[in-house]
């Protein structure tokens, strides 16, 4: 039995001592390859040490983003933000309250306060939106009944069960879901809700065998009902100034099917659409598909320089009020995308809360507001942002992000990885595996709902029937003094200059 014994703590110290002598090896060797190579500076230094940086800086933004940023702190969407999105995607009852007091510094420069009623009704607590029509000149009209609804992501840079869960959510919640410049796909489809198409600048599923916009394409996806409007995508919030990217690993052959192009390729739309150079030419492109699929039809830029917005408004009225866009959807500079360059996401084109009253304003100036619908997109995605864009003069709120937390998002910034942990932004079957269309389905839906629900909240509190009946005067904004200034006075109602030529059957 001892020498058992003996032979066992001869074997361990063996092992002991080879798995010591094997590290020691390892150490040296490292410290050998560190000291001598010259592309890290940090690891010529700091030999074998240097080699954790790497590994301590990818732990922090878990550690980070767990355990020490407070819940008002985080980029892009604080903790604050995203929970309310997550408890309105799991509340049934538009039960979502919190306890105790506000977390929010309201005394901080630039926080917004909505201005209450004194005698708000007693009946109902929330006003009711009522639906608005877009395209009063198409043969079909749209009639949009929910205000909140859901931004361009293409199928490519979200995923197959992603797609699906919100085509089901947003058929339940009776909002529109936009295609984003992927295409159609048959899970847009699937759950029956009213499509926005969006024309990128490579036409994805409008195009012909050469890459140009093709009527006969147009029509065929017109002819689906469920697709009520086409949107041009000039430009988006997070690169202005670059087409889309999808890196090749998300181009699977379904995708690379769906777009007409090859799998497993980068795939990267031009910069811009290359046959619209001018405001005259952009009309021409908006009066055509409007023709070819009979729909209302608008574009979506973020604004940046905004003279050309003049010469648009100058063309319109030249040519005649049929001939406007039927919507603009503003983006904002700090808008989202699936891959963008960090000099453009970080750095150019405005801010929603400059360029939407901008934009609103430049429409009431050429008496163009009444004819073409202004959505609004960029970070709105709690109710008091919603309820601050329609002060502000916007008609209806889209959101992208909003909708990703409220399908599981945890905001790991993974888009162009093809790893998203939640199944969302990746095309792998192991992780999409994680995201039930049906189940995340009824999260979108709720989300929608309870959106509009408390932005009615809002809206009756400061004593309007309907939520767009907000105006800048029912919101001011904490300035560096601490006193609050109304956005009326910042923003002041700008005087129409040209008669205001409406539209039939705008207003519902
Ligand atoms: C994953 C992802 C994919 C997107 N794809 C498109 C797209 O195909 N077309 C487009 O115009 N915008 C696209 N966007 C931008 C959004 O539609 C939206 O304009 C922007 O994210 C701002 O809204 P948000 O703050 O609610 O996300 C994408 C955004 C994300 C996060």
């Amino acid at each position: 039995m001892y020498d058992n014994l003996f032979t066992i703590l001869q074997i361990l110290t063996y092992a002991f001592v080879f798995v010591v002598g094997t590290g020691v090896l390892i150490v040296i060797f490292l410290f050998i390859r560190d000291i001598t190579q010259t592309e890290n500076a940090i690891r010529r230094n700091f030999p074998v040490i240097g080699r954790f940086r790497p590994l301590f800086e990818k732990l922090g933004e878990f550690f980070r983003q767990y355990f020490f940023a407070l819940d008002r702190e985080e980029m892009p969407f604080n903790r604050a933000e995203r929970n309310w999105v997550y408890r309105a995607a799991i509340a049934q009852d538009k039960g979502n309250t919190v306890a105790f007091g506000s977390t929010r510094d309201m005394r901080a420069p630039g926080a917004i306060i909505f201005v209450n009623c004194p005698f708000p009704t007693l009946e109902v607590d929330a006003s009711t939106p009522q639906p608005l029509t877009f395209g009063p000149y198409c043969r079909h009209p749209y009639i949009a009944s929910s205000f909140f609804n859901i931004s361009a992501m293409s199928y490519g840079s979200i995923s197959k069960p992603a797609v699906q869960a919100l085509s089901r959510g947003a058929k339940m919640a009776g909002c529109w879901l936009n295609t984003g410049e992927g295409g159609l796909s048959p899970y847009h489809l699937e759950g029956g809700c009213d499509l926005v198409f969006q024309i990128g600048t490579a036409k994805y599923g409008v195009r012909d065998e050469i890459g140009i916009l093709s009527d006969e394409k147009l029509r065929e996806v017109a002819a689906h009902d469920q697709v009520k409007m086409f949107e041009l995508k000039l430009s988006q919030g997070a690169k202005p100034g670059k087409g889309g990217i999808l890196p090749g690993a998300k181009v699977t052959p379904d995708v690379a099917r769906i777009r007409g192009i090859p799998a497993y390729k980068d795939s990267i739309s031009p910069n811009r659409h290359p046959d619209i150079n001018t405001v005259g030419e952009l009309l021409d492109q908006i009066e055509r598909i409007r023709r070819v699929t009979g729909k209302p039809t608008g574009f979506k830029a973020v604004i940046g320089a905004y003279g050309w917005l003049d010469s648009l408004a100058n063309e319109i009225r030249r040519r005649g009020n049929e001939s406007a866009p039927d919507f603009i959807t503003v983006d904002s500079g700090d808008g989202g995308s699936g891959a963008a360059p960090m000099s453009l996401m970080d750095n150019v084109g405005m801010l929603l809360r400059e360029s939407l009253p901008l934009v609103v304003d430049k429409l009431r100036e050429h008496g163009l507001r009444d004819r073409i619908r202004v959505i609004a997109s960029g970070k709105l995605i709690n109710p008091a942002e919603v309820a601050w864009a329609l002060c502000m003069g916007a008609d209806f709120v889209n959101s992208a992000r909003g909708f990703m937390f409220s399908l599981g998002c945890i905001q790991a910034l993974r888009c162009n990885k093809d790893t998203c942990p939640t199944g969302i932004t990746t095309h792998n079957p192991k992780l999409q595996r994680g995201l039930d269309p049906a189940n995340k389905a009824v999260r979108v839906a709720n989300y929608a709902r309870n959106m509009e629900y408390e932005v009615g909240v809002i809206a009756h509190s400061c004593g309007v029937a309907e939520p767009r009946r907000l105006k800048r005067y029912h919101a001011r904004v904490v300035t560096e003094s601490g006193r609050s200034l109304s956005l009326a006075d910042i923003y002041p109602e700008v005087k129409t200059a040209a008669p205001d030529l409406g539209a039939p059957n705008t207003v519902n």
